[in-house]
């Protein structure tokens, strides 16, 4: 398999990085037209994708090189409107290469699909008369979805929790389904309302919501890193990285910014694979909160040696069936790119692009201050907007950033002076 490792992508022009994405992930002529082509979503399949549709809005879509996952090379797709995001997420993965690279686990694709009984008479004995009848309960959830229990999947347990609401108790079951590489929405959604007469005939209560949870915490994926400390620029680097992340640990202000980092990648890559980023974003905002304090998503330690050490853990309903994973041509072709076998291996690696990115962020906020690289970033759109075109936006931003006057009137002068 050919290394993700590449310096100076950034400097190649877009035929060249193709050529090269090209080679690594074996495409066709035809997909690398797909990719290159605007308009590649047509409108006929816009408009069977959602409701009254008028165009398509196009994003751009970057690759973050340098990526060792479980010694595994990736290019990582990512669409986002932000600049500064792709090209921290490589750097910070070549950081992390240095160290070996980014370490990953998960728990298995277990949804929870939530049924609301409400005006139960006896919400305790109620609870336990579910549990007794969990067989039966996953027998009539399983039924209803015959091709994913063939696939190995299929509704794996019950629980249920009494909870106490404004109207009074709430008998609440969960159910848990094993939804393989599914993102599974449709598939838990279906088997809770198959068996809501069920439930409403044990409790005696009256069912309402019969929906998945976006908290899937039984869907967990992790990855850890260690960089050495002379990758960072020393141990006081090191240092600040650990004192930014206690800073979020200990302030739900900064946990915010911080988890808003970690979503700068993790929602990139889930919008260029045609998963549902909303799904995603709830989960990870909704984990960060779970023990009834928000806190960051990440962690940052500084191992024996002095040597910087990172872990994440992030729920990650995704999928590679279904949905516009397989509708999106471009999707379908980021999928290929990122060589990813199953779902599981698609959260694992949504787990270290967020740790990578947080780690990118962490770093320019503990040492420079993330506006310089911003400001360098910012020049080439008021370069543009000024009215610059080819070579002349990189010569026009290079020459306001150096005089430190990033504005379109002197973006103006310097286009009729260079031109
Ligand atoms: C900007 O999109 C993201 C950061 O604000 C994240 C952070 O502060 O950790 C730089």
């Amino acid at each position: 398999m050919a290394s993700s490792k590449v310096s100076g992508f950034y400097k190649l022009s877009v035929d060249e990085r193709l050529k090269f994405v090209k080679e690594f992930a074996s495409l066709t002529d035809d997909e690398v037209s797909a990719l290159k082509a605007p308009g590649a979503l047509s409108l006929d399949a816009a408009d069977r994708m959602i409701e009254n549709v008028i165009g398509t809005f196009q994003l751009p879509l970057g690759i973050a090189v340098n990526f060792l996952i479980n010694q595994k090379d990736y290019l990582i797709p990512m669409v986002v409107e932000e600049p500064s995001v792709v090209a921290a997420c490589s750097h910070a993965a070549k950081l992390a290469r240095d160290g070996g690279g980014f370490f990953t686990s998960s728990t298995g694709p277990i949804m929870i699909a939530q049924i609301q009984a409400v005006n139960v008479i006896d919400p305790a004995a109620a609870r336990l008369r579910l549990l007794e009848a969990r067989d039966e309960i996953l027998e009539l959830a399983n039924q209803k979805d015959p091709v994913l229990v063939e696939l190995g999947g299929g509704a794996r347990d019950i629980e249920v929790r009494v909870i106490e609401a404004e109207c009074g108790k709430m008998v609440v079951t969960h159910l848990l389904v094993d939804v393989r590489d599914a993102m599974g929405a449709n598939a838990v959604n279906t088997m809770a309302e198959a068996l809501a007469p069920t439930i409403e005939r044990i409790t005696g209560g009256r069912v309402c919501l019969r929906i998945l949870s976006n908290l899937a915490d039984r869907r967990v994926a992790r990855a850890r890193t260690v960089v050495p400390k002379e990758s960072l620029g020393g141990e006081e680097v090191v240092d600040g990285i650990v004192l930014a992340y206690q800073f979020a640990a200990a302030d739900p202000y900064r946990a915010a910014t911080h988890n808003k980092g970690v979503m700068n990648g993790v929602t990139a890559v889930v919008l260029a694979t045609g998963n549902d980023t909303r799904a995603i974003e709830a989960g990870a905002h909704s984990y960060a909160a779970r023990t009834g304090h928000y806190g960051p998503l990440t962690r940052w330690e500084k191992d024996k040696d002095g040597n910087l050490t990172g872990s994440i853990e992030l729920p990650v309903a995704v999928g590679l069936i279904g949905g516009a994973t397989k509708v999106h041509p471009v999707a379908k072709i980021a999928v290929k790119i990122l060589g990813c076998e199953t779902a599981g291996e698609l959260g694992e690696v949504l787990a270290a692009v967020g740790l990578a990115q947080n780690l990118a962020a962490l770093r320019v906020l503990a040492t420079e201050g993330i506006q310089r690289g911003h400001m360098a970033l910012h020049a080439r759109n008021v370069a543009v907007t000024a009215g610059a075109t080819g070579e002349l936006v990189d010569k026009v931003a290079e020459a306001m950033v150096r005089a430190g006057k990033i504005r379109i009137d002197y973006a103006r002068e310097l286009i009729r002076e260079m031109s």
